[in-house]
């Protein structure tokens, strides 16, 4: 039951036999196509972490932070950087964009985050994203225009243009770690010279191979020597400062995962997937943190569900409701600015992002987005070909076929947006909840009902 699963998961933590206490990650995931508001739920659990880690993914993810009403953006940086008391720990399973990591510290600096660099750590094991990976990805996919767009890219970063935003290139580093010709934090900070070797052997063979690339090696060296004096003293060896922190003092150390489960490199709608891993295994080998470590894993749900791009989305409603729900939900892409797809919640989908992650509980977020409809749906089951499937479908082919089967729900029609406590809720709302808790078997710990703090309601 669920009550169970509560109890079992508050257990304070297990000491050895020493008695010194071992600490345990507490983990917030995103458990459908990303863009569920994990950050919210991050910037509660941060709020008295001591270390806060991200362990996969770049500056390809994103969620801003609102603190007494300034905006804060955050992309690579744990935004527990904004906590002054906890430490910030980027581990190696993340790969990070240099450009990208200052100028995301510098602009949030403007706004007022201070003390950064004392309060972040970066694993010596984490790769790089540079010029060098992009080319590499054009090699390996012998995609041409591709191609084009880099050079493209190059130039206008020659010409001094901020390219920031693009989050380009984490597909690509991830590529080239696979490859085993990536370049990795620990290789900047040490022997430059070694590190300059590398770099020229692996440009020369992509100009070799294309030779109408146009790269300014030197340009690009002097610039990451610079980001190597800049990095250097944030550098730490990763798996021993986990290790200390894991088996050390009391310590609250939260992990946010970035993107979501079903665009894991192996669990999600392949290939339609980011390139890391975003469900809970990521966490062990994004941060050398031993399974035994692992402690609470909470899963973050919309009350709905949206998709980014193409590809097989079962709940999508291509109508009216999907419309609301875009609108109401402000459903936009961050960084492109396009129309996120709507649809029903689709329990079929997040049962399979539990199976992979096993949620001690789940965020339920912008419930208040549903307040106006009259009547709401759940995705339930999956059939094809009037055959039901037990699971969610590996094959996008039979994902695109299959026929939903709905529970069909009264909409509460009245804001819920001032509601603070659960029983406070719509009695349908509160069904609404009930439902989801018990098909899943996992407790709903938060309902997300606006933008602000204090409209995250705690149920327990
Ligand atoms: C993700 O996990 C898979 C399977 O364990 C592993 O082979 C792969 O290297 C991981 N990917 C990244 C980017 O860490
Ligand atoms: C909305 O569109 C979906 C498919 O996108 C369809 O299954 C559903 O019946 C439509 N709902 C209404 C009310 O037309």
């Amino acid at each position: 039951s669920t009550t169970t699963a509560i109890s079992n998961n508050d257990k304070p933590n297990t000491h050895n036999k020493n008695n010194t206490p071992q600490n345990k990650a507490t983990v917030v995931l995103g458990a459908q196509w990303g863009d569920e508001g994990k950050g919210k739920v991050v910037d509660l659990l941060a709020m008295d972490a001591d270390i806060v880690c991200r362990c996969q993914g770049g500056n390809n993810a994103g969620h801003t932070v609102v603190v007494d009403s300034v905006e804060y953006d955050f992309h690579l940086l744990p935004s527990g950087v904004l906590n002054k008391k906890a430490t910030s720990f980027i581990g190696n399973g993340v790969v990070i964009h240099l450009p990208g990591l200052f100028e995301e510290a510098e602009k949030n600096s403007q706004k007022g985050l201070q003390g950064w660099e004392e309060r972040l750590k970066i694993s010596d094991r984490a790769h790089i994203g540079t010029v060098l990976a992009l080319l590499f990805f054009c090699v390996v996919f012998n995609f041409h225009q591709a191609v084009d767009g880099i050079q493209e890219q190059l130039r206008q970063q020659q010409a001094g243009k901020n390219l920031g935003t693009t989050k380009k290139g984490i597909g690509p580093a991830y590529s080239s770690k696979a490859a085993r010709n990536g370049l990795r934090v620990c290789d900047l900070v040490s022997d430059f010279s070694v590190f300059e070797e590398k770099f020229r052997v692996l440009a020369g063979h992509f100009q070799t191979t294309y030779p109408n690339l146009n790269i300014d090696i030197d340009a690009e060296l002097e610039q990451l020597k610079g980001y190597a004096e800049r990095l250097r003293p944030l550098v730490t060896d990763g798996v021993y400062f986990m290790h200390k922190a894991l088996n050390g003092p009391s310590k609250k150390i939260l992990v946010e995962g970035a993107n979501a489960a079903l665009l894991d490199i192996d669990f999600g709608t392949y290939p339609f997937v980011t390139s890391s891993n975003c469900t809970v295994g990521g966490v062990c080998t994004g941060l050398g943190v031993p399974p035994s470590h692992v402690g609470r894993v909470y899963g973050v749900v919309k009350a709905y569900t949206t998709r980014v791009g193409v590809g097989a989305f079962p709940t999508e409603q291509d109508n009216d409701t999907g419309d609301l729900l875009q609108s109401r939900g402000r459903e936009f892409g961050v960084t492109t600015g396009r129309r996120r797809r709507c649809g029903w919640l689709d329990l079929v989908l997040v049962r399979y992002a539990h199976m992979v992650n096993g949620f001690s509980a789940i965020a339920l977020t912008k419930l208040d987005i549903l307040d106006t409809l009259p009547e709401i749906k759940i995705g339930i089951a999956y059939t094809v070909d009037g055959k039901p499937l037990p699971s969610f479908p590996a094959n996008m082919d039979v994902l695109t076929k299959v026929q939903v089967t709905y529970e069909t729900f009264p909409g509460w029609c009245c804001s819920t947006e001032a509601v603070r406590t659960f029983d406070e809720l719509p009695s349908q709302a509160q069904a609404y909840i009930r439902f989801i808790e018990n098909f899943l078997q996992v407790p709903v710990k938060w309902v997300g009902v606006g933008k602000s703090r204090e409209s995250m309601i705690k149920l327990f």
